[in-house]
């Protein structure tokens, strides 16, 4: 009798997901029907995904607050024939069906971009004019496994949606490091954490990822399956599928330390050999994080240093902060308390920055203790002499900023599946170096851009000279012309081509999805 219905039960499920598969997944001859029919690949996304697709017309609010819900104003400025806005994988699977076939069939109008909450700013990695925009911002749930070691995301995350969830359970993810940003660009680049020094980058914590690939198949890759996407998607950014939901580590964590000081710029001879001293992984301190920044306003340098110090029994300061904290300084948030407390700060400083032409672009250097401080020292000259050099940029916000990337953060990756981003190779301490510039007109676009790729190659040069360069260029930060995905070296880039012609053979993410940083085939 129990089995009897058991198998009665099964059978009925088994129908309900055929016949939900096949009301959702259209077939290919109904696909190419409607997209005949019309001509258009727009039409065709909202005949088969009514209310999911939106359109640039007055009466769609939808439309408009995806348009205006991006960081930068370049990619703002792209005019998509609609969005797709998926609340499901199953809405993406479909959405994805018919893109592949109507480029296949050549239907114009029918390239698209992936977006996640779009701070990248380069202009059409995650925005298109004339194409097809899938949102996955409604793709924002947050469920933490009942033994409390993983949290499901979906990749429309904000981190403000997540960690305050995780607070109040005393947990964190590996994640970013502004409450406004994004999950998925975030971890799918990289991703650089307030607890890498403990944990490794952000992606290098995930546990699996589900992902659509070309032909619209749903499946999971980890480390035990389909490990190879699994380790392309780790930093291989948007070149294998959508990625449609993340299951990333939990780790337990009380409030810790953490706030801003900001100094006089008098300091920065002191902070070089501080940061030289802090990123050696001799004495590299896993609890310790930092972002060092200068910031240029009406060409006059100041510093804010984002301080972080995860070891919760700790006091204050621990003495690998202490240099740094016995600096003259100007003010200090330094305090004991959640996440989304030092989040929410970072955010609320770059909240000028949103909506307004935004760049970014980054070096990496090899740290040693004996040369870098002087070499950062120079550094700073070329980047405080190109800030006045942009003086008369309308409503500049010159930034620049320094990480540590010892190898204890990337030499973590291995132990989880790996990652496509190649640092191993070097088996050096890296720093990473940003530049983040924010301005208000685009007549100063060309300007803005001549200036930073001169600066870059001024930079580039000088640590050369110095034994000091490293062609690794973290994807994240990246501009528009650098070239993270070549600068993951030859061996990772032949894995990657190798993963998208199993994955994606007719090449759809590589021709269809025109934006981001591409693998070159
Ligand atoms: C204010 C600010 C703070 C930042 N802080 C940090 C930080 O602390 N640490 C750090 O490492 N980086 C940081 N970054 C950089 C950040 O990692 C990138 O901007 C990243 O692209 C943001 O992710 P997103 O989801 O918003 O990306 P989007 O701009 O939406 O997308 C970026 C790229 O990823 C692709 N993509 C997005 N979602 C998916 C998906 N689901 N499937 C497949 N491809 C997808 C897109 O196609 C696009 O090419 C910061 C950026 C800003 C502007
Ligand atoms: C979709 O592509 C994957 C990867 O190439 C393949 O394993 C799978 O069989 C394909 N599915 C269909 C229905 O063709």
């Amino acid at each position: 009798m129990y089995s009897f219905i058991a198998s009665w039960a099964s059978l009925c499920s088994l129908l309900i997901f055929v016949s939900s598969v096949n009301a959702a997944v259209p077939d290919k001859q109904g696909i190419l029907a409607q997209l005949r029919k019309n001509g258009a690949c727009c039409t065709a996304l909202d005949y088969f995904l009514p209310d999911k697709v939106h359109f640039n017309i007055l009466t769609d609010a939808a439309y408009a607050n995806s348009q205006h819900s991006f960081w930068a104003a370049q990619p703002q400025s792209l005019t998509p024939t609609c969005i797709v806005i998926p609340t499901s994988t199953q809405d993406v699977s479909t959405a994805i069906a018919i893109l592949s076939i109507a480029n296949q069939a050549s239907i114009r109008g029918c390239q698209f971009a992936i977006r996640g909450a779009g701070h990248t700013p380069n202009k059409g990695a995650n925005n298109i004019d004339g194409g097809v925009t899938i949102d996955m911002q409604s793709m924002d749930q947050v469920v933490v496994s009942d033994d409390r070691k993983t949290v499901s995301i979906g990749p429309g995350n904000r981190w403000r949606n997540i960690y305050p969830k995780l607070d109040e359970l005393n947990l964190v993810m590996v994640g970013g490091r502004a409450s406004q940003v994004g999950t998925g660009g975030l971890v799918t680049g990289g991703g650089i954490s307030y607890f890498s020094g403990r944990y490794g980058f952000v992606c290098d914590n995930v546990k699996s990822f589900e992902v659509v690939l070309a032909n619209s198949s749903i499946i999971t890759a980890s480390n035990t399956k389909n490990s190879d996407i699994f380790r392309a998607l780790k930093g291989g950014s948007n070149n294998f599928g959508v990625v449609t939901r993340i299951d990333t580590a939990l780790y337990p964590q009380e409030k810790f330390w953490g706030g801003t000081i900001a100094q006089p710029i008098t300091n920065k001879e002191l902070l070089w050999p501080f940061l030289s001293t802090l990123t050696a992984s001799a004495n590299f301190d896993p609890y310790a994080a930092i972002i060092i920044n200068f910031a240029w306003l009406a060409g006059v340098p100041s510093i804010v240093n984002n301080v972080i110090y995860t070891d919760s029994d700790a006091t204050w300061p621990p003495p690998s902060l202490q240099p740094l904290d016995s600096m003259p300084k100007i003010s200090t948030t330094i305090r004991k308390d959640a996440l989304t407390s030092f989040t929410d700060e970072l955010a609320a400083t770059l909240v000028i920055t949103t909506g307004r032409l935004n760049i970014f672009s980054t070096l990496t250097f090899i740290n040693d203790v004996e040369a870098t401080p002087e070499f950062l020292a120079a550094v700073f000259d070329i980047v405080d002499a190109t800030a006045k050099e942009l003086l008369t940029v309308v409503g500049l916000i010159f930034t620049c900023s320094f990480q540590p990337i010892p190898r204890t953060i990337y030499a973590k990756s291995a132990g989880t599946g790996g990652n496509v981003l190649g640092l191993e190779r070097f088996d050096k301490d890296f720093i990473n170096f940003l530049f983040s510039l924010s301005w208000q007109l685009p007549i100063d676009n060309a300007r803005v851009e001549a200036a930073l790729k001169t600066a870059e190659a001024a930079i580039v040069d000088l640590a050369k000279r110095s034994g000091l360069y490293s062609e690794y260029v973290y994807l994240n930060y990246a501009a528009q012309w650098q070239e993270p995905v070549k600068s993951y070296g030859a061996q990772n880039v032949q894995f990657m081509r190798g993963v998208s012609k199993k994955y994606d053979p007719n090449g759809l993410f590589q021709k269809a999805v025109p934006g981001g940083f591409k693998l070159g085939i």
